[in-house]
């Protein structure tokens, strides 16, 4: 059975600039009839991708603040899809005045716990963001892009660009598909204090798919499905463009490195025509 809420309803918090309506509700992208990240990224995200954590988080803003030329300045960033806070309090050390929006109740209240995002965060969809033209930079990071049908992937960047002021800046941190096409691991397992996971990894057609099983000692087994898009930087470009995007540039690093197949990241910069 398909479940959804219109994205609107789902917003909560205190909302920076223009509340929109209430969205209206629209297909989901769904592996076996559910929407597969509504569940991924709950209490077990962080025991599944532990080395995403504050320090690594700390060292990506400072390179990407400094890449941008945002030093010492008070511009307001949108940390979309902000997981548990990490980017957002290291925008928040570096000066910017962050706001961090995320769909996951779970990984919200531990954003919740940081001090300096207190009353900063909100939930909401990518596909209805509740604030236009109220952001300099929007970002949305590692791999927190192409989670829909590519209609939706569209619609999303769409809502990125009408969060941001004319002539604010996008930076969307992806998946290379060239490295996950080369390096695909199709099975592996890891071992926990009283747990076993083993992760599933598959290509179909221009998404990746993983599926992630995780046992306990005492029985108890869940299974969550991660199902992303793939897009050559071509594809990435094309889409920002069409989104209303211009000056796109794709690195290789938040340092600005300059892409290429072997690197690990596609760091797309785009910028909101003034
Ligand atoms: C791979 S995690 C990355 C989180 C964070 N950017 C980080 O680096 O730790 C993807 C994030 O996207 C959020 N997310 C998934 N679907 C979403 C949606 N439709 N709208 C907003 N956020 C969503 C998840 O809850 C999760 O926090």
């Amino acid at each position: 059975m398909l479940t959804y809420l219109p994205p609107g309803r789902e917003t909560e918090g205190v909302l920076p600039g223009r509340e929109k309506p209430e969205g209206s509700a629209m297909p989901t992208g769904e592996v076996q009839g559910r929407e597969w990240f509504r569940e991924a990224f709950g209490e077990l995200y962080p025991l599944l991708y532990p080395h995403r954590d504050d320090e690594s988080a700390a060292r990506e803003v400072a390179r990407l603040v400094e890449l941008l030329g945002l030093e010492g300045s008070r511009a307001r960033v949108l940390d979309l899809a902000c997981g548990n806070g990490r980017h957002a309090v290291a925008f928040a050390a570096a000066g910017l005045r962050v706001f961090g929006f995320d769909l996951s109740p779970q990984l919200l209240q531990r954003a919740r716990a940081r001090r300096e995002l207190t009353g900063r965060l909100v939930r909401a969809d990518m596909r209805a963001v509740p604030s236009a033209a109220a952001f300099d930079l929007v970002v949305n990071l590692f791999t927190s892009f192409g989670y829909f049908p590519d209609e939706q992937n569209a619609l999303a960047l769409a809502e990125m660009a009408g969060a941001l002021i004319p002539g604010g800046r996008l930076v969307i941190d992806h998946i290379n598909r060239a490295t996950v096409e080369r390096d695909l691991v199709p099975e592996d397992h890891r071992y926990g204090p009283g747990l076993r996971i083993t992760q599933k990894r598959r290509i179909v057609g221009n998404r990746v798919q993983k599926e992630i099983i995780v046992v306990w000692d005492d029985g108890r087994a869940k299974r969550l499905i991660e199902d992303v898009r793939l897009h050559t930087p071509e594809e990435l470009s094309r889409l920002l463009l069409d989104a209303g995007f211009t000056d796109t540039r794709i690195y290789g690093s938040y340092g600005g490195e300059p892409f290429g197949t072997q690197s690990p990241r596609m760091i797309a910069i785009a910028k909101k025509p003034m």
